[in-house]
């Protein structure tokens, strides 16, 4: 694996196996490698001949200054692990490569960004990560790029760009991992003290009582969302939001009566936490970590398609 700093770098080394025809996958992170990560890695391995993770701690998407300061860093560990998993370049530019003196550019997603996560972190969360996404399917010019189903708003985001600007990449969208109690992977889940750990799982728990509600023939939202509500008031966590909205548009929901998203966000000690659930009430599956319901059949489908 070649460590890269810069485009010139990058774009040297993509050349030769551009031309040859060889097929370039793009894995964006910010770092902190969890499983996560790792099964993106492995799907971009298994799907291109080339393998490219970027690795930068995007300062703009950052609203809160303490929240970019803590964030967890640790290239070392990231370098070997994404060695370990056969990544052919790490490209980890600095700030300046990035953003150079006199940068005055903004990719903006107009309605997308606006929403849940717009609304609350502000519009500027999505701009920023537009403007990076944007940045970074240009330097690379992967064929495929994969992004986690845990940003579920940021991976459409980044669809509508990619199809609104005719960048020529493949986006693919890939399931979330869970810890074993399901809270879904997320580098910040190092910041949680043990307690709040134990508190954390209450989101996947809100989003399984959504299912459950759901397979039970439920098909009022704001029933739904009471149960759910319930999962997470009863830890004592109280959501941002707890929404149950159209997974194309995230607008709300007047009724099930087609997939929905159940979307939640909230703060567990100093962590804000995101996690969300496709629900289908024709095939009303377990979800959210709820392992033991799953055949060994499912199972393994579900290990296939990470
Ligand atoms: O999801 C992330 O890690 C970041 O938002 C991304 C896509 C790498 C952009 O900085």
């Amino acid at each position: 694996m070649r460590v890269v700093r810069t485009v010139a770098e990058l774009r040297g080394g993509l050349a030769g196996p551009r031309s040859a025809g060889s097929v370039v996958g793009l894995v964006p992170t910010m770092g902190a490698f969890h499983d996560g990560h790792l099964s993106l890695i492995r799907r971009a391995r298994r799907e291109c001949e080339v393998v490219v993770v970027s690795l930068f701690v995007n300062p703009t998407q950052f609203n809160e200054a303490a929240d970019l300061a803590a964030y967890p860093r640790d290239e070392r560990r990231d370098a070997a692990l994404a060695a370990e998993a056969g990544v052919d370049y790490l490209f980890t530019p600095p700030v300046a490569e990035v953003y150079p003196t006199g940068f005055a550019t903004t990719v903006s997603v107009a309605g997308l960004s606006e929403t849940l996560e717009g609304a609350h972190r502000g519009r500027g969360h999505f701009d920023a990560v537009a403007t990076v996404v944007t940045k970074l399917l240009n330097m690379v010019a992967p064929d495929i790029a994969y992004f986690g189903q845990k940003d579920v708003q940021q991976a459409l985001v980044i669809k509508q760009l990619v199809r609104d600007l005719d960048l020529p990449a493949r986006v693919e969208v890939c399931p979330t991992v869970r810890e074993p109690d399901g809270l879904a992977m997320s580098s910040r889940n190092a910041l949680l003290s043990e307690s709040d750990r134990v508190q954390a799982a209450a989101l996947p728990r809100a989003l399984r009582a959504a299912v459950r509600a759901v397979r039970s023939g439920e098909r009022d939202p704001a029933a739904i969302r009471s149960q759910a509500m319930s999962e997470l008031t009863s830890s004592g966590v109280r959501p941002e939001y707890f929404e149950l909205v159209s997974p194309d548009t995230l607008s709300p929901v007047a009724r099930i009566d087609g997939e929905v998203l159940a979307v939640v966000a909230a703060r567990v000690g100093a962590v804000r936490l995101i996690d969300n659930e496709t629900i289908d009430p024709l095939l009303a599956r377990p979800a959210a970590g709820d392992g033991g319901e799953h055949s060994e059949q499912e199972k393994l489908e579900c290990i296939a398609r990470c």
